[in-house]
């Protein structure tokens, strides 16, 4: 289903004031004009060199360098790199994964079975982090990977024609996420098949519930008397890798996958639900019929957890992080080694969060830490007008989260995070996506996507934050927390308001230094403290109207002390580039092209598959895919010097 948030939900009517009568835009412009001065007091120097964990204090100061040429915005069904770069396509949306004697082949006609894709590659690649093997980790690893969601015009031979349980399974076993060994040889990185690591997680694979929704009562269902189990994750989008090893995955919207039936509660509405749900698992698979399973929704919406490097690691699903259309997460270290874990809603008008670890980090990777965000302090923003910002608790019993207001515990705090939420203030955002933390200097930055339905009629207006109506654009907002990363204040600003400075609308010229680009997503620090940042401009919108001038999805570098931008990829037609991972050398960059091809429509039409692209096979008849992005210089150089 291509994400058209034009006919997606905006679920959030609270009467939360938000920061409107707060805000002073004034101010946040004069912030913006003076980047260079502000980033000059506010930014520690930058260095070459990798930290692994995101600390506050870097060591001395190299400014990081772009060092390529930029490429055109280009609007071709191809992959561009710049000049002194090669990019090759890997791991393809129905590739066998390499699980020792179950390779299945990909049928071009989209023929194999519901079981051969439990073993391939799942559709739609988006966030992906690479993890060394053996200490040899600029040549071999093992990559993680999630996906997102599925078009099943694509993914069945004949599209949604005759929907059936083993289409519905087909479906759900392309959801979810991916390990796979990779390794570098003779120049050119390969899929290493088979592989003890290779692994699928999908809708059938069971997870373990961590944290205080562990045996709830909202966590209970018919299959899960006990609400400790749950089949599945869905609707991945974007990732982080922890400093302890595993990887942090986003359920993203899973709303979209639950029928509701008639009467939705008001619990169901305000997460979007609906009468019934596009993907149609809910006519063949009972426990997405929310009407006969109410409570099966309430085990989707978590930052799951799982160790790539453990085959044998069961997966958790992290409760106490809280439960939203979550995008990703991403970790903090403090001074004293807690971890710090913040991230956001993708939904127009939805919130940022922060979690703070109770304990601090052990030595040891994984293993010594399997319950260490099972237990800590949620908070949710408020970003003031003043350049300030509150992190809020959101503990029961404290302030408005009582038994009174539907608060049983923290479990349901946790389950109706959405709701707290509203309760405390938190500023309406405009679609948080991905979030990164600068190695060096502890900022933190998150894309705001977009977001047209500000200051429409009957929505929230503008504030400091999110300071254009019809934000066509997006922008990227960025703080530092005062003290340490747990600390409950914090002073923002924005890196940038996204534009193009040809557009008629003046609030929709921005005020990008460099290359222009729009709807930011993706965004990533490499080691040396460059800012890569991702594009998602849905296919719908793209090539026309405001974004005329923007050319295909795309990937640029920033430099976040000058704020100049420069575009280093583009990628085929009305695909989105998503997720973005580095050998430990920075020599091999890992991106994913996600959904080349997609269609305005709803679905693609299976009888014209190729329509918009027929990357990256090109081959007649065949299917776009969706793919990992291999990309290494020519003289083996440091991506992006
Ligand atoms: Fe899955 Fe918000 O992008
Ligand atoms: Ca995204
Ligand atoms: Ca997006």
């Amino acid at each position: 289903m291509a994400k058209n948030f034009d006919t997606m939900e905006d679920s959030n009517r609270s009467a939360n004031p938000s920061i409107h009568d707060l805000s002073d835009p004034a101010r946040r412009t004069m912030l913006r004009g003076g980047l260079g001065l502000a980033a000059s007091a506010l930014y520690a120097p930058l260095v070459a060199g990798c930290a692994a964990a995101a600390t506050r204090e870097g060591p001395k100061a190299v400014l990081p360098v772009i060092g390529f040429k930029s490429v055109p915005a280009v609007a071709t069904d191809t992959l561009v790199v710049p000049e002194g770069y090669v990019a090759s396509a890997i791991a393809a949306w129905g590739e066998p994964i390499g699980v020792p004697g179950n390779m299945p082949a990909f049928k071009p006609d989209a023929s194999n079975s519901a079981a051969d894709q439990a073993v391939q590659m799942g559709m739609h690649h988006d966030g992906i982090h690479f993890y060394t093997l053996d200490g040899n980790g600029n040549t071999r690893g093992l990559l993680a990977m999630n996906h997102e969601y599925t078009d099943d015009g694509l993914l069945h031979a004949d599209g949604m024609k005759a929907w059936s349980a083993e289409k519905v399974r087909k479906s759900q076993n392309a959801h979810g996420l991916a390990v796979i060994e990779v390794e570098m040889k003779a120049g050119a990185w390969q899929m290493v098949r088979p592989s003890k690591y290779a692994r699928r997680f999908t809708m059938q694979t069971p997870f373990a519930v961590g944290g205080p929704c562990a045996g709830h009562a909202l966590f209970k269902t018919a299959a899960d008397p006990e609400g400790r189990t749950v089949l599945g994750t869905l609707n991945n989008c974007a990732s982080g890798k922890t400093p302890w090893g595993t990887y942090l995955s986003g359920e993203e919207n899973w709303m979209g996958y639950f029928g509701g039936g008639d009467k939705l509660s008001d619990h169901q509405r305000r997460w979007g639900m609906r009468k019934s749900s596009s993907y149609r698992w809910e006519e063949h698979d009972d426990r997405f019929d929310a009407v006969k399973h109410p409570n099966e929704s309430n085990r989707f919406g978590w930052v799951v957890e799982m160790d790539p490097l453990d085959p044998t690691s069961t997966p958790v699903k992290r409760t106490a992080l809280g439960r939203a259309a979550h995008e990703g997460a991403w970790v903090g270290v403090t001074k004293d080694g807690r971890a710090v874990v913040y991230s956001g809603e993708d939904a127009r008008f939805e919130y940022i969060y922060k979690f703070i670890s109770r304990d601090k980090i052990a030595p040891g990777g994984a293993k010594p830490n399997r319950t260490l965000l099972d237990h800590g302090t949620l908070t949710v923003a408020r970003f003031n007008g003043d350049g300030s910002g509150n992190w809020m608790a959101l503990l029961h019993g404290q302030g408005a989260l009582t038994a009174a207001n539907g608060f049983a515990d923290q479990g349901e705090v946790l389950i109706k995070t959405r709701q707290a939420s509203d309760l405390l203030g938190a500023t309406k955002m405009d679609r948080p996506e991905w979030l990164a933390i600068d190695p060096h200097s502890g900022w933190v930055y998150a894309t705001l996507t977009n977001n047209s339905s500000r200051g429409a009629k009957g929505m929230p207006g503008v504030d400091a934050a999110n300071p254009r109506a019809n934000n066509v654009f997006g922008q990227i907002i960025r703080w530092h927390d005062d003290r340490d990363f747990d600390g409950t204040t914090f002073q923002w600003n924005h890196l940038v308001l996204c534009g193009d400075p040809a557009n008629e609308r003046a609030e929709a010229k921005g005020n990008i230094q460099g290359d222009i680009y729009a709807c930011p997503d993706g965004i990533a620090f490499d080691a040396r403290g460059v800012l890569w940042i991702q594009t998602d401009m849905g296919p719908a919108a793209m090539h026309q109207g405001e974004l005329k001038n923007v050319g295909n999805n795309q990937m640029l570098a920033c430099d976040v002390a000058t704020g100049q931008t420069r575009r280093f990829l583009t990628g085929p037609t009305n695909c989105e580039i998503t997720g973005v991972t580095w050998t430990p050398d920075g020599t091999t960059m890992f991106l994913n092209v996600q959904h080349p091809g997609e269609t305005p429509s709803e679905r693609s039409d299976p009888a014209e598959p190729n329509k918009y692209s027929n990357w990256p096979d090109y081959r007649p008849g065949g299917r776009p895919r969706s793919a990992t992005v291999v990309v290494r210089k020519k003289d083996g150089g440091v991506i992006g010097t």
